[in-house]
């Protein structure tokens, strides 16, 4: 073969060499990993209420220390330079920066993240910055929350103070995370905090969501260098129909409408699906809608967040209601899924990680072409993906986490394979640099490429922790 068309490592036409400018990254969120709840100011978020619930989490576990972040933030920013990565995905507390939602910044809470981020550039790598990771402040859920339009402006009021703070030296921003879980797990299903089930509050809240985004990003626009990326990150989901039967289709448009269209909608299109307020219109008139609010909405992003982990599989319900569910969100009682009643969830066939997620790079593959044809031009960012599996030191000490290796090379292939059809994916942001809190689960789910071990709060890289930060410095996926 002539060496032109060899497919070496080296060549970049090989499905296993990445963009020179690939961000390789990892990504965490402030409750889950920093601990020090009562320090410098911060007051309780709805996470700390609905943790420290009797019932509400595995355990009853807690965020009150998680793995300490908050006191060893150098030696974290440390361990991802010695490992390789160039990007870190990260987000604030609100409650730490701004502890009853309105007011002035505290300043302490400020120079926490100002220091992480003097770190991080210091080490070389790029911060991408997180300001809603669900800790809304207790405050604003007691006069509330999501559900009530005025959290909107409290949340555009705190997105520009830290932008104020921090606008110089961050440059990747990304107003919230996965709005779909804070209205349709929180006030919804309630499994997630503030642990409400009321179907129309959680419609209420998701348009209050995309407001506050669009709010926050004029706000950030208006406060910052024009450089800085402003941007949102969807856990958007791919929705598979069981069968082509025109009701499992039906079934499938109606969940895609309810995760994918009620947020990229007025985001990115200027308007809520005529189908999605047709389907919910038994749950919520939506007049909480006010004139202007979807010019308010719909507001140029720079770039789109993609997190990734598993697809859904959906039926009609063929006659029968209720059962247990097998969507993938937690138990409960409730619905995440207003006027969605007669749809069905499925197990996917396949392996499945320790959350019985399936794995399905192809979902992936999938979701970033999705993006490419209905955004088009928007740069794309994987700013979460990754697997927990039941990890443990072997008697060295050591960790090992084959699967782990396998399931990031599947779903990076995936990545690399959507860019040659033509997606433009700046970057990948594995879930999660650390063992971590995994919200109801407590700590039983781990999703780190670090190992933590919770006694100790030592940090051991595991396998996939090395071979991720070999793929960062080569840019070629290993093995
Ligand atoms: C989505 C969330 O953003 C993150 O906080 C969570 O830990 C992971 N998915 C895994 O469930």
């Amino acid at each position: 073969m002539p060496d032109s068309v060899s497919s070496s490592p080296a060549s970049p036409a090989s499905p296993a060499v990445f963009p020179p400018a690939f961000l390789w990254g990892a990504a965490t969120s402030a409750y889950q990993i920093e601990g020090a709840v009562r320090e410098d100011g911060r007051t309780p978020s709805i996470w700390d209420t609905f943790s420290h619930t009797p019932g509400r989490t595995a355990g009853g576990e807690t965020g009150d220390i998680a793995v300490d972040h908050y006191h060893r933030y150098r030696d974290d920013v440390a361990l991802m330079a010695e490992l390789g990565l160039t990007a870190y995905r990260f987000s604030v507390s609100w409650p730490r920066v701004q502890p009853t939602g309105r007011g002035p910044a505290v300043q302490a809470g400020l120079d926490f993240y100002r220091r992480l981020v003097d770190e991080l550039l210091a080490h070389g790598i790029r911060p991408a910055l997180t300001l809603y990771h669900w800790d809304l402040p207790q405050e604003l859920e007691d006069a509330g929350g999501w559900p009530q339009r005025d959290t909107a402006f409290r949340f555009a009021e705190y997105a520009q103070l830290v932008a104020e703070a921090l606008g110089d030296r961050v440059e990747q921003w990304i107003t919230l995370n996965e709005p779909w879980c804070s209205a349709f797990l929180g006030y919804g299903s309630g499994v997630h905090a503030p642990g409400r089930t009321d179907p129309a509050a959680a419609l209420r809240a998701a348009h209050h969501l995309n407001l506050g985004h669009g709010l926050a990003a004029s706000a950030l626009r208006a406060v910052m260098p024009a450089r800085n990326e402003i941007a949102i990150s969807l856990n958007s989901a791919v929705v598979r129909p069981l069968s082509p039967d025109p009701a499992d289709l039906a079934a499938a448009r109606r969940i895609d409408d309810l995760a994918n269209g009620i947020f990229h909608g007025p985001l990115l299109h200027g308007a809520y699906p005529a189908s999605l307020l047709a389907a919910t219109a038994s749950v919520t008139d939506w007049s909480y809608v006010h004139d202007g609010d979807t010019r308010a909405m719909h507001v140029p992003l720079d770039a789109l967040g993609l997190n990734y982990y598993t697809p859904s599989l959906v039926s009609a319900a063929s006659g029968s209601t209720g059962g247990p569910r097998a969507d993938g969100h937690g138990a409960s009682d409730h619905s995440p899924w207003p006027g969605a009643d007669d749809v069905r969830f499925h197990q996917t066939p396949g392996e499945r990680t320790e959350m019985g997620w399936t794995i399905d790079p192809t979902g992936l593959y999938d979701l970033v072409m999705r993006y490419t044809r209905e955004a088009p031009g928007l740069p794309l960012y994987v700013t979460e993906n990754g697997a927990a599996y039941d990890d443990k030191p072997d008697p060295d000490g050591r960790v090992h986490d084959p699967e782990r290796i396998a399931y990031l090379h599947g779903h990076l292939s995936a990545v690399r394979r959507a860019i040659t059809d033509g997606a433009d994916v700046r970057g990948y942001y594995l879930w999660s640099l650390l063992d971590n809190f995994e919200w109801g689960h407590g700590y039983g789910k781990r999703f780190g490429a670090v190992y933590v071990d919770y006694g100790t709060l030592e940090r051991t890289p595991k396998s996939s922790a090395r071979w991720y930060g070999e793929a960062a410095r080569s840019g070629v996926l290993p093995g």
